[in-house]
């Protein structure tokens, strides 16, 4: 079956799952326009998840919408990395007048588990994608059980061909410009990775899956050079963060829209895990080896980017994003959604 009509959406589009700068309100317009929206929930709890679930279904009825969740391994504590850590940004708590013996060490990003999958249970999404690999195996039979379409990212073939053999109904193929968390699960060695374009021709040769394609598709040409390429759809994430639905700060959103969104890079220091974002001071000047364990680093860094965020700074704050912010604009993400379809 085609996927489109398997996912239950008229167009190729889907609006990647951005947590931290989206919620319901994303989804909805997205899914009203006739591509399939997403709700991330890594940075939500249970009643965040109903809540929003909700209100999404309150206005799109029984439409298809996209249910996300990350796959890490919780992290192994380690008082001489969060020393290391906590060491290497001491001189900017100083320089901010901040107490860093003060910061609380909590995780910031839920990986999914036994609770998450009552979820699935209880409020049936039509579709369920992740990040960072699948969940284990009686987990990831609880989901195909509800009837969900269940949905992954690769970032290279042999991830790819592991997913299918999972049973996934479409392997997300992320390419390096992708903005946000590089979702590679099987090896951690970035140079294994490669481009949109390089990688979605080899997935689509080499999968009986049908392959998304994600990563620098910011306007319809890119979507439909993506289609060409043997994508059956395609995923957006940076072109939807200057949407008015997105959450998007406003010194991340003037980010995007000016000339320092040339420069994009992959760092660790933001969460742990390697992400794209927008060079900022903190890239520039700390070792990228020092940061903690996925997602521990957040911890330490939160006073900072409160503080720099309250002067108007984004020098300690994740400014996520592709290597193309060109097609960001101020515009409604149903509008964005057509536009990106050609609709
Ligand atoms: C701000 C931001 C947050 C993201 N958060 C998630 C997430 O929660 N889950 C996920 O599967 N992918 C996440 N991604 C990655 C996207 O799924 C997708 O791979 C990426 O946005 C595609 O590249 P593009 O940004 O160039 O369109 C995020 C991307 C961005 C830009």
């Amino acid at each position: 079956m085609e996927l489109r009509q398997s996912l239950g959406v008229e167009l190729p589009v889907i609006q990647a799952p951005m947590a931290g700068a989206q919620l319901g309100a994303m989804t909805i317009a997205v899914c009203q326009a006739g591509g399939l929206g997403s709700l991330p929930c890594a940075m939500l709890d249970a009643t965040a998840i109903r809540r929003e679930i909700g209100a999404i279904r309150a206005v799109i009825g029984s439409r298809s919408f996209n249910l996300n969740f990350f796959c890490h391994r919780p992290p192994v504590p380690d008082a001489a990395r969060e020393a290391a850590w906590r060491k290497a940004l001491a001189p900017y708590y100083d320089e901010f007048g901040l107490d860093i013996s003060a910061v609380p060490a909590l995780p910031s990003r839920y990986p999914f588990d036994a609770t998450s999958a009552e979820l699935i249970e209880e409020l049936r999404p039509q579709v369920v994608s992740f990040h960072y690999g699948l969940p284990d195996v009686p987990l990831l039979e609880r989901v195909h059980a509800t009837g969900a379409r269940v949905l992954a990212s690769a970032t290279t073939l042999d991830e790819a061909l592991w997913l299918e053999r999972r049973g996934v109904a479409a392997v997300i193929a992320q390419g390096l410009e992708a903005g946000g968390h590089r979702g590679h699960f099987l090896v951690d060695d970035l140079s294994l990775q490669s481009g949109t374009f390089a990688l979605v021709p080899q997935l689509v040769r080499a999968l009986r899956t049908p392959v998304i394609a994600a990563g620098g598709i910011a306007d319809r040409a890119g979507v439909e050079a993506a289609l060409r390429l043997g994508a059956a759809m395609v995923q957006v994430g940076t072109a939807y963060m200057c949407c008015p639905e997105a959450t998007t700060s406003a010194i991340h959103r003037q980010a995007l829209l000016s000339e320092a969104a040339r420069h994009t890079a992959l760092t660790r220091l933001i969460t742990g895990r390697p992400a794209r974002g927008i060079v900022n001071r903190l890239m520039r000047e700390v070792d990228d080896a020092v940061a903690p364990e996925f997602p521990l680093a957040t911890a330490a860094l939160a006073p900072l980017r409160a503080a720099a965020e309250a002067r108007g700074s984004g020098d300690f704050s994740p400014l996520w994003s592709g290597q193309n912010a060109s097609g960001c604009r101020a515009v409604g993400a149903a509008e964005m959604t057509r536009a990106l379809a050609g609709a």
